[in-house]
């Protein structure tokens, strides 16, 4: 085999979905700094910031979420096949977004669904979207517009009854399982 085809094909993308406020920024840059402690290339692809330049032209409607959640799964995609791991921390409220990621990635993509009750995000609100006197009266995602529960999450993560720490290990197990990194030390 030519050495022109044996590019390395050991890039993973991780699909870190959740209510706002359910720790997707968080975990994605810890485990990021994990992966990358262990020797691996890592981008973290994380919502806000990604929309600014991918979709500034875009809503928050299903049409233009569905669109963006294209956008990234496509780069994901590229950045993978060159042996990057790529953390996607993307609300992602709908199933049809996480299939369409999940054709469009292939075999080395795992959803990871950080569950979150409601209540508890909206205590955490980081940035001021649960209040109920925000401007522009925009929706929020879990309150009055839709977040469907993933229906088929290769990893659920209980962020409200666990410490950061705690879910950050538990995804970088995760992945070792998956080959992303040498199998963990048993704790
Ligand atoms: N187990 C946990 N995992 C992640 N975050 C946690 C956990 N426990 C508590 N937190 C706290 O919850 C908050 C989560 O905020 P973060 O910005 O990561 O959420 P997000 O899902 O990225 O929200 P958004 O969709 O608005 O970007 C942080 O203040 C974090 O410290
Ligand atoms: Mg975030």
């Amino acid at each position: 085999m030519p050495a022109s085809s044996a590019a390395p094909d050991t890039g993973w993308v991780a699909w870190i979905e959740g209510l706002p406020c359910a720790g997707k920024t968080t975990v994605a840059r810890a485990v990021g700094e994990r992966l990358r402690a262990l020797g691996r290339e890592v981008e973290v692809l994380d919502g806000d910031e990604v929309r600014k330049m991918f979709s500034p032209e875009l809503g928050f409607s299903r049409k233009d979420r569905e669109t963006h959640a294209r956008r990234v799964s496509y780069v994901a995609r590229m950045l993978s096949r060159h042996g990057v791991v790529v953390l996607v921390a993307m609300i992602t409220p709908y199933e049809t977004s996480r299939q369409a990621a999940r054709a469009t990635v292939g075999p080395r993509f795992g959803e990871i669904w950080l569950r979150c009750p409601v209540e508890v995000c909206r205590q955490r609100d980081t940035k001021g979207l649960y209040r109920t006197d925000r401007a522009g009266g925009a929706k929020v995602t879990g309150v009055d517009d839709p977040f469907e529960e993933p229906l088929a999450p290769e990893l659920v993560v209980d962020t409200a009854t666990e410490s950061v720490v705690a879910s950050t290990e538990k995804v970088l197990r995760f992945l070792a399982t998956q080959g992303v990194v040498p199998p963990l030390p048993a704790r």
